[in-house]
């Protein structure tokens, strides 16, 4: 069975071009003028673009005494019909382990998931199971691991622990993901907040700013270069954090960022709605900024100095964030985004001029699966490559709102906004998995998990500069020493 997309405008990272491309079973065979398949999808008027990866998501996880009420078979339903083809979603170890924990996601995932995915690891802890528990993490697919440096008490792991991981990370070719947020002044600040009588949720913003987020990314970055691995810091929301990512990648460090779609077009004044639910439903680690952070997280996306936009999906129900109705500690952190990222990227980005197409490209998906070690099996329009595709039709147009969407909560972040750019199919592994204006639905179990290997280059061209350079102790001949010494 071969099927041809036909008459559309490829868009790639590197270039935008006329062809045609004809897929054979689950991949790209061929890219030309006038192929020919047993099945046409039409792409004329289009843009023909690889499959959207979210590099940061969270369904069903464990999480401030609750679960994520996004499941697999919803949210990766949810992402396909907003034209992301894969989704990168965290395991996070309980008390067995992350064995234990990769094995419990491994089975909710295959069971139903729609579309693609991968696995990060987040490191809770620091012991010698740890330290062997990460090789055979890696040995499963992984290349990935988190470090959250907020959550006390809770997720958080401090310096020497992160800096041990990070240098298991760099012996096993895996590279640490963090989220920079300094968590004993978190933690402090909150206290003082509910001391003061102060519980709603714009008490959330308060207590994590951007500050906090900046001393936390830059001390993430020193401890990554004196373990000699590149670090990505996930979820950047703020000039100060970019402004560290950014140094750093002029002093030659493998830096890289993520700012998420929701900090890109909302801020702050979104916590301070007289209507409660309405604002715990964005409270989110860190939490949305003013106008001056976002310009600078769409300036860092052009610029290259953030490299990808993800969702950090973590979508709990209204009823779940009132857990939190008297004190805003305890409204479950997390927003979604999964199904809206790519239209209102493509909106607020490519349609105002802010981003090219590919640009676009490149930060939702091909820098994503070049930074993940997956390119070009995934983010790629080449021969051999997952026929992971979007027929991305400009003139498309909805306003994003609950009542209509593939998430199963019960409101939407993004909601009143109207976007224009959106997926006339998306098609993964071959597939055509959602088509505008008909009625597909999920189809649990199709989606495949994909193994991530190990880094050799990056880690091992660091680890050898790190030594090169490393500290050499004075070798002393005795009488150069002390007498009597
Ligand atoms: O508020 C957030 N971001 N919730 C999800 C967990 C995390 O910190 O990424
Ligand atoms: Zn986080
Ligand atoms: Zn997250
Ligand atoms: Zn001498």
């Amino acid at each position: 069975m071969t099927t041809v997309i036909k008459g559309g405008t490829i868009v790639a990272a590197d270039r935008s071009y006329e062809a045609d491309i004809l897929i054979e079973g689950e991949t790209i065979k061929a890219i030309g003028p006038d192929l020919k398949g047993d099945t046409v999808i039409d792409a004329a008027g289009a843009y023909v673009m690889p499959g959207g990866i979210d590099p940061h998501t969270h369904l069903e996880m464990p999480f401030m005494g609750t679960t994520a009420a996004e499941t697999w078979e919803s949210g990766s339903f949810a992402a396909l019909s907003g034209g992301t083809t894969m989704v990168v979603d965290f395991v996070i170890p309980g008390e067995d382990g992350m064995l234990a924990a990769f094995d419990a996601w491994a089975e909710r995932s295959a069971r139903q998931a729609s579309g693609d995915y991968s696995f990060h690891m987040a490191v809770t802890g620091w012991s010698e199971k740890h330290f062997d528990e990460m090789e055979k993490v890696v040995a499963r697919g992984v290349n990935t691991f988190k470090h959250f440096m907020a959550y006390k008490g809770a997720l958080m792991v401090n310096d020497d622990e992160m800096f041990a991981s990070f240098q298991r990370c760099a012996a096993l070719g895996a590279l640490p993901l963090v989220h920079a947020e300094n968590g004993d002044i978190v933690a402090a600040l909150q206290q003082k907040y509910m001391a003061e009588g102060r519980p709603g949720p714009e008490s959330h913003a308060f207590s994590r700013p951007p500050e906090v987020e900046g001393e936390a990314t830059n001390r993430a970055i020193m401890i990554a270069d004196a373990a000699g691995v590149p670090v990505y810091i996930v979820h950047t929301s703020c000039e100060q954090a970019h402004e560290a990512i950014r140094r750093a990648r002029q002093k030659g460090m493998r830096v890289y960022g993520e700012p998420l779609i929701q900090h890109l077009v909302l801020d702050e004044g979104e916590y301070f709605s007289k209507d409660w639910n309405y604002s715990a439903q964005r409270v989110m680690s860190p939490p949305f900024r003013n106008k001056s952070h976002q310009d600078s997280l769409w300036a860092g996306l052009a610029a290259g100095s953030l490299q990808v936009v993800a969702t950090d999906h973590a979508a709990f129900t209204t009823a779940q964030k009132q857990f939190g109705l008297t004190d805003f500690t305890k409204i479950p952190n997390g927003t979604g985004g999964l199904e809206d990222r790519m239209p209102v990227l493509w909106t607020r980005g490519v349609e105002t001029g802010r981003l090219t197409p590919n640009e676009f490209v490149a930060v939702t998906s091909t820098n994503i699966a070049q930074i993940l070690n997956i390119y070009p099996q995934k983010g790629a329009i080449l021969p051999g490559s997952d026929a992971d595709l979007v027929v991305w039709d400009p003139t498309l147009t909805k306003t994003i709102t609950a009542a209509n969407q593939k998430s199963i909560i019960d409101y939407n972040v993004f909601e009143g906004i109207a976007v224009k750019g959106l997926p006339r199919y998306t098609i993964s592994r071959g597939e055509v998995v959602w088509s505008d204006g008909q009625n597909s639905g999920p189809r649990p179990g199709r989606g495949k998990f994909i193994a991530r290997k190990p880094f050799p280059a990056i880690n091992r061209a660091l680890s050898k500069w790190k030594e090169l350079t490393a500290p050499r102790s004075v070798t002393r001949s005795p009488e150069h020493m002390p007498i009597g010494v």
